[in-house]
């Protein structure tokens, strides 16, 4: 059975005592909405540590005004028993006053890593995200937590973070999962109705061309960009961006592509009926292989 809890006293009471049993704490922060690609985060948290905590917070300040804040799916009692079967001891239900209490007057704001690609689309995200989770760091204190690799950039980022703010954590990134469609598992998936999804499909589609096409010799970044963004475009999704870029550091390469794919990440960001789909793979680890 996996406790449910609420307020942060009685958080940190259980922490201490895991602690004080010699036990490590590893950690999945969340925003609920749970589907499978959480749950696999949480399978390979749990296989990391003795005790496993798994936050709930919808996090407000990585949303701007006009986002799906109010919408975000939320379903406390299913993301609960979802994180249960995963294999979480814990799932803290976070509240707002605990993050962010009413004297809060803290912003972080992610340099490096976290310039460019979803900034230039989504300027308050990093801020949201960097602030959220140092603050949910900080508070479970985890020996170490787990991050998908969904959202590439944010993991870069986090990882960036914790070794900044030396945190203390270790930060571990979690494979992508796909629907047997190929789309990459993602929360806002349920808002898309059948024609939307089968449109959504051209993402993962275009990645797979841009992986078949280095796998057969292309080495222009251009081409395979410009093969990614037909590919969405012929479908009439709107691109934020299609780019292959360095999987370290998310510089976009200076020249041709060398021969090592694991180097290089095809990152997509595009919108299918209003809906922003984000997915990415590394080269030589296409949607469907
Ligand atoms: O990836 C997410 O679900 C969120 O961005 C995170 C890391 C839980 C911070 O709110």
């Amino acid at each position: 059975m996996a406790l449910s809890v609420v307020e942060l006293d009685e958080l940190h009471q259980q922490l201490d005592l895991w602690r004080e049993q010699g036990l490590s704490i590893g950690f999945v922060p969340t925003m609920g909405g749970l589907h499978e690609g959480h749950c696999s985060l949480m399978r390979q948290a749990q296989s990391l540590c003795d005790r496993l905590v798994v936050s709930i917070f919808v996090n407000p300040t990585q949303f701007a005004p006009h986002e799906d804040l109010e919408d975000y799916p939320r379903d406390a009692q299913g993301d609960h028993n979802k994180s249960e079967a995963a294999g979480a001891d814990l799932v803290w239900l976070a509240q707002h006053q605990d993050i962010y209490p009413p004297n809060w007057s803290t912003t972080i704001v992610p340099q490096g890593v976290g310039l460019g690609l979803e900034t230039d689309h989504r300027p308050h995200f990093f801020t949201g995200v960097a602030t959220v989770v140092a603050r949910l760091l900080t508070l479970v204190r985890p020996d170490v937590a787990v991050f998908g690799e969904k959202d590439y950039q944010q993991l870069l980022v986090v990882r960036q973070l914790n070794d900044d703010l030396r945190l203390g954590a270790k930060i571990v990134g979690g494979r992508l999962i796909r629907d047997g469609d190929g789309l990459a598992l993602s929360s806002r998936n349920v808002y898309l109705g059948p024609e939307a999804r089968e449109q959504a499909r051209t993402v993962p589609k275009a990645l797979q061309l841009m992986c078949e096409a280095y796998a057969s010799g292309e080495r222009d970044p251009s081409t395979l960009n410009a093969l990614g963004e037909v590919t969405l475009s012929d479908q009439g999704l709107s691109i934020d961006y299609c780019r292959i870029v360095s999987s370290t550091n998310l510089e976009a390469p200076m020249d041709l592509l060398d021969d090592s794919p694991q180097s290089w990440r095809a990152l997509i960001a595009a919108r299918c009926h209003g809906i922003r789909l984000l997915d990415n793979c590394a080269l030589d680890d296409p949607p469907w292989r």
